[in-house]
């Protein structure tokens, strides 16, 4: 059975708290290495990943390159635009291509229903590098980033703050499996995708809805925001305006625990979802978040070829 990781549910609860065991080890018996040198155990030497690139990254380009690397393994970028699936070829028939020619595919996309098709039609692991739907590849690295903190997942209080978008929805889940609880504080008719809270109640996490980012923020152990504006939608003044409110400030995150820590899967926006002071202040540990990409990515990898 071929291991796509589409969402965080594909793996599960257990696998979800493996990969973060894993990835800590790895990070910590690689210090001080050259960054692109590779483990000791170079675990898949020979193997390729395919990226595939619909909408822009910084982030997610250079972490599933270096996780390979690291791996000593390697990946291949392509930007869809100057690739024949731009051009109009079927996923399907890109999707058997390259289950030829590589080992692995990371596609970034806008209609998570494309992933799905490209999952159904290829021999090789599919990878979930964003879509409008969904980002597990950033929870990930964001729960390795909370764990690293000391912070225990189980009972866990996460504020989020802002948009109920692709980021929270993948939150959503990983409260499901990992049995934490969220506090979504977004302006009226933003909410996230009733879906995605239901998987999380189902799966015994407390999730609250609330117009009110005070109240959102109360006792948390843990503040997180993104981007109002999400790659592919209209920059609109309206949401702009409606999104002001909850902008994370030093105000918005003296009601969360003195010691919380504060989330942000980049790029940032100073000015709007964040002020410059909360990104900036010891509280923030964002930069830990981006290199933990590389260190997470390494565990979903290692998890789709059956390694983990
Ligand atoms: N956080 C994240 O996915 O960043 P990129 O868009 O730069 O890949
Ligand atoms: N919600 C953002 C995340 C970027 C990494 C977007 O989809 O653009």
């Amino acid at each position: 059975m071929t291991r796509h990781f589409l969402d965080l549910n594909d793996a599960g609860g257990d696998v979800l708290a493996a990969m973060i065991n894993d990835a800590m080890d790895r990070k910590a018996a690689r210090a001080g290495r050259p960054k692109g040198a590779p483990d000791d155990d170079a675990p898949l030497a020979g193997r390729v990943l395919a990226m595939i690139f619909e909408k822009n990254s910084t982030r997610t380009r250079v972490s599933f390159d270096m996780a390979m690397r690291q791996l000593g393994g390697s990946a291949i970028v392509m930007e869809s635009g100057t690739t024949q699936l731009g051009r109009g070829e079927s996923i399907a028939d890109t999707a058997r291509v390259l289950s030829r020619m590589a080992d692995a595919i990371m596609i970034r996309t806008d209609d998570h229903a494309k992933i799905e098709e490209m999952a159904r039609h290829a021999t090789i692991p599919v990878i979930n590098g964003l879509t409008d739907r969904s980002h597990p590849c950033q929870i990930v690295a964001d729960l390795l980033t909370v764990v690293e903190q000391g912070k225990p997942l189980p009972g866990l209080e996460v504020a989020w703050l802002g948009d109920g978008n692709n980021v929270l929805h993948s939150i959503l889940e990983a409260a499901g499996l990992m049995k934490f609880n969220v506090r979504v504080g977004t302006p009226a008719g933003y909410e996230p995708d009733p879906a995605f809270v239901a998987f999380a109640r189902d799966n015994g996490a407390q999730v609250t809805l609330t117009n009110d980012p005070a109240a959102a923020a109360d006792g948390a152990d843990v503040v997180v925001t993104d981007t109002w504006v999400s790659m592919g939608q209209a920059h609109a003044d309206q949401k702009i305006a409606a999104m002001m409110p909850f902008q994370v400030n030093g105000a918005l995150m003296a009601q969360a625990k003195s010691d919380a820590i504060f989330l942000h899967c980049l790029p940032a926006h100073i000015g709007e979802e964040v002020t410059e002071s909360v990104f900036e202040s010891s509280q923030s540990v964002v930069f830990d978040e981006a290199e933990n990409r590389i260190h997470g990515q390494k565990s979903v990898l290692l998890w789709c070829f059956g390694a983990i």
